[in-house]
């Protein structure tokens, strides 16, 4: 898959290392975490609230609405949401991306 420049390193920092970002159809969850850089579907796959709130020290992502927790690397779903602690976690996880700093442009591979 082709990479594509999705916006400048310096509005990452501008937004606090994190964001999610609207690309084509998808919502991509991008961070920025030391030097490395991580991207995931952003859409929770309980009832599709936006992921967007990073946990720098567990590499996590909670769901704002039902707290689901997905891990950043993996996109697996860790936590099942709170409302629905049977939630069949293990098939529920998000789609991750490769993710890049090139020529200061942050750019993924979809
Ligand atoms: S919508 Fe994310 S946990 Fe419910």
């Amino acid at each position: 898959m082709p990479w594509r420049r999705i916006f400048s390193e310096k509005a990452l920092e501008n937004a606090g290392g994190s964001v999610a970002v609207k690309v084509e159809d998808k919502v991509i969850f991008v961070a920025k975490v030391e030097d490395k850089l991580y991207a995931i579907d952003a859409v929770c796959t309980h009832a599709r609230c936006i992921l967007e709130n990073l946990d720098r020290e567990k590499l996590t992502v909670r769901c704002w609405c039902h707290g689901a927790v997905f891990d950043l690397k993996t996109g697996a779903m860790i936590e099942p949401p709170t409302v629905a602690p049977n939630f069949p976690r293990q098939r529920m996880g998000v789609e991750t991306y490769s993710a890049r700093i090139n020529d200061g442009w942050v750019e993924l591979e979809i």
